[in-house]
């Protein structure tokens, strides 16, 4: 199955410019599952809920979703992308820091990060949807498990455990880091969990009201042995593509005597 991380630098505020880009960057290119970073559509740095309102979007008719559905029916392809998403709930709009799974056929599955970062939680409202993993088939792969997590959610170990206990394979992980420290965690993840994962991260930094940010780049892509597939430039704009064989996510066994799903003590964990 090929499974690749589009790695790029959103400009904030400016979607469409960010929707060429991302064309731009996957012209030519071929993938079954492509992985783009958090808020991908329109860059990190809020400074009002004005701006928010305005940058934000309805899954089922917004820009930046309409333009992804296009791209996944074209390539024949699954896509999974951060954007911020604005949402109707009893007559009251709330705003949720999102990642969207496209379908090639129309299809799409919600995301909405559970464990929102510093001032994000001055915009976003926290995810209020269970941690769901979504079967996805194509050409040469066939029911594979694919969970979505976004950025900070790394830091709480439940996140990826949650979804790899789900029957998560792949775990696509869209990102804005801006510690040091995921690149390498990830290999715990996924070893810990005999899964898959694809951190997508943004590259460049955000001004904006005087603060800054600067992101970390280096996307990468690890098997269940937590070996790194694929890491990318801290800096540049990348499409990278690999091929993996989801169904190694499915053993759960590290040898005759340990199954790591089997052998937790879940009775000892409970606070
Ligand atoms: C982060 O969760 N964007 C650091």
């Amino acid at each position: 199955m090929k499974t690749g991380i589009l790695q790029f630098k959103p400009i904030f505020g400016k979607v469409k410019e960010n929707i060429k880009n991302i064309e731009n960057l996957a012209r030519g290119k071929e993938f079954d599952l492509l992985v783009l970073p958090e808020l991908a559509s329109s860059g990190y740095l809020f400074a009002s809920i004005d701006e928010l309102e305005e940058l934000s979007e309805f899954p089922e008719d917004g820009l930046f979703c309409n333009a992804l559905r296009k791209i996944s029916e074209k390539k024949n392809a699954y896509i999974v992308s951060g954007f911020p998403e604005k949402a109707d709930e009893g007559g009251k709009t709330r705003f949720y820091n999102s990642s969207i799974l496209i379908s090639p056929d129309g299809r799409y599955y919600i995301y909405r990060k559970i464990h929102l970062f510093y001032e994000e939680k001055l915009w976003f409202s926290p995810g209020n949807i269970p941690l769901e993993v979504h079967r996805i088939s194509g050409r040469g792969y066939e029911d594979v498990g694919i969970g979505m997590m976004i950025c900070f959610d790394w830091f709480f170990p439940e996140t990826a455990r949650a979804l790899a206990l789900r029957g998560a394979q792949i775990i696509c992980h869209s990102s804005n880091l801006v510690m040091p420290y995921c690149q390498s965690a990830m290999s715990v993840r996924a070893l810990e969990n005999q899964v898959f994962t694809v951190t997508s991260n943004r590259t460049g930094r955000e001004i904006c009201g005087g603060k800054e940010m600067e992101f970390t780049g280096g996307s990468v892509i690890l098997n269940p042995n937590g070996d790194y597939l694929f890491r990318a430039s801290r800096d540049k704009d990348e499409l990278a593509v690999i091929e993996i064989d989801p169904a190694l996510a499915l053993n759960k066994n590290l040898n005759s005597r340990n199954n790591i799903f089997k052998d937790r003590r879940s009775e000892f964990y409970e606070k």
